[in-house]
């Protein structure tokens, strides 16, 4: 078997060296082909950071073993980790939490086995983000149904695996009741073909307060991603920091394995990087190839050596010291080389995934976000009556509705949302003609249409808003 390798950057190439020299110490029966990804390419003109030579590799081997990618603050190129992810649709990223012996833990001698599943490729992770005026920028939330599914699905059949009693969903679904409302809505629909496993939620701020409490109370747990991105680091907290914590990227075709750490460049170089988490992820990958009996030993032998460097372990860790330490482990030590599982790299074309179509989606009317300085009733007298089917229902700022009623206390930002709603459904092109109109008064920032969905309001209300069409049902525990 074929796998790519992508050393990465900062301590990348001093962890991967070591998992390498580990895995062949194990005799493990890979072969690698070593490909070109991260801070280099980017900076040599390729912005994703994948050169053409890893696409190809990653997407014939169907596996990459990469090291951390440097991902420059504010500005610069995208993160290559998170556009490896999406590019080859790895939904589903997987972190395994466990107490290593000889490892100091904030637990202390509690015993943990936690699972977190994070949602990998939506979310406010797409950064599809506009300055909207000179003031306002925006990032759009993207989660939808079909992903949600795919991720869920993912979960269940991992708790399954692993032998899980409960499966637990966190959201923010009482404020976000839209997006994270489809997430949890969805989350209970896939959970009804798994009767065997409990599945509850939890509200993703009470999960933080929880995971530090009672983590041990959590079996498995499936997360939106910028939430999942936060909490996954808070229980790397848990089993004694970023160099314990491995994780897995599935998905349909392509599975990418790395440790949850970055490039750390406050040890680069020094002979302190701890490749513990890498070698962890990659013997989650050496099972999800079949490999189970080289996993093992790999993992008994790191046990021994994290127990042995116990005594000068948290600053004297020296990265020589642990590799030494793990190819002693191994010497001598007989694997049974059997493969438990064979992979095929399913070949398919871009594919859609939907689910079955609503039964009716009307149209009731737009949001239009526009750029004014002027106070909220100048805004309201410059656009009501403009379309005399379309009534001007609410006028917000920063989501807090400012007209026709609304706070001195409010402080504005000069970028309002602007409602028109009907109580029937109307026609695209008078949306459009609306917008025209109202583009004749102020600038058109951007625009959103309202929507039924199915006979519900498919948008949600403005802080303080009074709801003109029955809301989206939110969804009930099937526990
Ligand atoms: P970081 O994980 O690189 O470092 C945080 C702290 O943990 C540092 O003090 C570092 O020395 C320590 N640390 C991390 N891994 C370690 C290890 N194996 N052994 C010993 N100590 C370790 O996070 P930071 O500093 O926020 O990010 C640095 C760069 O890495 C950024 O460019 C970021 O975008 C990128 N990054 C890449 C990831 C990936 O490739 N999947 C994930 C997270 C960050």
């Amino acid at each position: 078997m074929k796998i790519t390798i992508a050393q990465g950057d900062g301590i990348g190439p001093e962890v991967m060296g070591v998992a390498l020299d580990v895995f062949r110490a194990a005799n493990v029966p890979l072969d690698y082909e070593e490909v070109a990804m991260g801070k280099s390419v980017a900076l040599a003109g390729e912005l994703s950071g994948i050169s053409e030579e890893a696409r190809a590799s990653v997407e014939e081997t169907g596996i990459l073993f990469k090291g951390p990618m440097e991902t420059p603050k504010g500005g610069g190129y995208k993160s290559v980790n998170v556009t490896a992810r999406k590019l080859w649709g790895a939904f589903a990223n997987k972190r395994v939490y466990r107490i290593l012996p000889g490892v100091r833990s904030v637990l202390g001698d509690r015993h943990l086995d936690l699972t977190m599943i994070r949602e990998n490729i939506e979310d406010t992770y797409g950064a599809v983000e506009h300055m909207q005026t000179h003031d306002v920028a925006q990032c759009r939330r993207f989660i939808t149904r079909p992903g949600c599914e795919q991720v869920h699905r993912y979960t269940f059949e991992a708790a399954a695996r692993k032998g899980a009693h409960r499966v637990t969903c966190a959201h923010k679904a009482n404020i976000m009741k839209m997006t994270d409302g489809l997430f949890l809505e969805t989350f209970y629909e896939v959970a009804k073909d798994y009767p065997q496993l409990q599945a509850d939620d939890v509200i993703v701020d009470a999960l933080a307060m929880k995971l530090v409490i009672e983590p041990e109370s959590f079996d498995v747990i499936v997360l939106p991603n910028f939430q999942g991105d936060i909490l996954t680091d808070l229980a790397a907290g848990l089993v004694g920091g970023l160099a314990y914590a491995p994780s897995a990227n599935i998905g349909e075709s392509v599975c990418i394995f790395e440790a949850v750490h970055g490039t750390a460049p406050d040890i680069v170089g020094q002979d302190l990087a701890n490749p513990t988490a890498l070698l962890l992820s990659g013997t989650m990958m050496l099972r999800h190839l079949g490999l189970v009996s080289h996993a093992e030993a790999i993992d008994t032998a790191l046990e021994r050596t994290l127990l042995s460097m116990t005594q000068n372990r948290d600053h004297t860790f020296r990265t020589s010291d642990f590799r030494e330490r793990m190819l002693r482990e191994l010497e001598g030590v007989a694997i049974d080389g059997a493969v438990t599982r064979q992979l095929t790299i399913p070949r398919r074309e871009p594919k859609m995934i939907v689910t079955p179509e609503p039964s009716t989606t009307e149209l009731r009317g737009v949001d239009v976000f526009v750029e004014s300085p002027l106070a909220p009733s100048a805004v309201a007298a410059m656009v009501d009556g403009l379309d005399p089917s379309l009534h001007l229902t609410m006028i917000s700022n920063r989501g807090t509705q400012v007209w026709p009623t609304g706070s001195a206390f409010t402080d504005c930002v000069n970028h309002y949302r602007i409602r028109f709603e009907s109580d029937q459904p109307v026609e695209q092109h008078a949306l459009i003609a609306l917008m025209a109109d109202v583009g004749h008064r102020f600038p058109i920032c951007s625009a959103e249409w309202l929507r039924v969905i199915d006979g519900k309001r498919a948008y949600s209300l403005a802080q303080g808003q009074s709801p003109a069409v029955e809301a989206v049902v939110t969804p009930t525990s099937c526990a």
